[in-house]
């Protein structure tokens, strides 16, 4: 991997997915650190092989960053095969070539890569076993980056939410504007985690890394999500709670099992994610979900 000496005057980063929930946030707050290269589907297709050497090829990034994945979770129980080419194999044809050319991959997991059968938080070496198509799809981008073998960051996500894209926040404030009551699930847990926090705490991350004297130290897979746990339900309300009154309909939030409302996919029904593996590496400590939640209302 190229070392600090080599990058500290003006890394390049190669940014994929430029148009995601964390790829739009990252280009952002990686503007300042680095010369950013960005690009999104079609200009790049992570379905070919092609086109992602070229773009790295052409690129010459120090390090490359891939906000992009196939993120529709019920869609991909129909489209397993499409699913695994944009999860599993880009990322392990762009590990690969970051791995010839020395360059550092930041990369994204899911909480979706287990089961939610363990009551307490997952850490990082906890077994996966993807109960969907998602999952197993973007396990083997995980275990791709990894087994790779070139300096990498893999960061495993849960729940993510912002001001834009399309997530559970916009959904729910859609609906509370056009209902009074709204159904949701109290029955699965997990972090829901502001994407803007995401895309800094990386920031923060690849920073630390790329100043290192040693790099690889670094390399491995980290839980990055908000602190504290909630239910779907629990989610919902504290957004119609916080959204603007003005314009709003709904006056109940409902809690519902998953049994009442089904869905091609099975989702695990509890995956908080411990991030201490992130804070004893980096120091770094998201704070608790419903604060950044405020915040993001606050501006919307
Ligand atoms: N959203 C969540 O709740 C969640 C939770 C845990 C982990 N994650 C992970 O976090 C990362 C970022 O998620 P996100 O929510 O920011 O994703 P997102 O908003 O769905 O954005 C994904 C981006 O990937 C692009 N893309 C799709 N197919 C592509 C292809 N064949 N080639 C190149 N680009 C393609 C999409 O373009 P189009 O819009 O044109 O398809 C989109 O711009 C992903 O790795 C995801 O698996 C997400």
């Amino acid at each position: 991997m190229k070392t600090a000496d080599d990058t500290a005057a003006a890394p390049r980063i190669l940014l994929i997915g430029k148009i995601g929930q964390v790829g739009w946030e990252l280009r952002r707050t990686l503007a300042p650190l680095a010369q950013i290269i960005c690009v999104d589907f079609p200009e790049i297709d992570l379905t070919s092989g092609d086109s992602i050497r070229r773009w790295v090829r052409d690129s010459r990034p120090n390090v490359v960053i891939n906000a992009a994945a196939y993120t529709a979770v019920d869609k991909a129980e129909s489209e397993p095969d499409l699913a695994m080419k944009i999860n599993g194999t880009g990322p392990a044809i762009l590990a690969e070539e970051a791995k010839k050319s020395g360059t550092l991959m930041v990369h994204y997991s899911t909480d979706y890569v287990f089961d939610g059968a363990k009551k307490d938080p997952y850490v990082e070496t906890d077994p996966p076993n993807p109960l969907g198509a998602y999952g197993r799809s973007k396990l083997a981008g995980d275990e791709a980056v990894r087994a790779g073998g070139g300096e990498h960051l893999i960061f495993r996500l849960c729940w993510v939410y912002g001001a834009r894209g399309q997530n559970f926040m916009l959904t729910m404030m859609r609906l509370a504007r056009e209902r009074e009551k709204l159904r949701v699930v109290n029955d699965q847990t997990g972090c829901p985690t502001w994407s803007r926090l995401i895309a800094e705490t990386t920031a923060l991350a690849l920073k630390q890394m790329l100043g290192a004297r040693d790099p690889s130290a670094f390399t491995g897979t980290y839980h990055l999500a908000a602190s504290g746990a909630t239910s779907w339900h629990g989610f919902a309300e504290a957004i119609v709670d916080l959204m603007p009154a003005e314009g709003r309909k709904c006056v109940m939030v409902e809690p519902i099992p998953t049994s009442e409302y089904p869905t091609p996919a099975k989702r695990p029904s509890r995956s908080v994610l411990s991030c201490e593996k992130l804070r004893r590496t980096f120091g770094l400590h998201l704070p608790p979900w419903d604060e950044s939640l405020k915040q993001v209302l606050e501006r919307s």
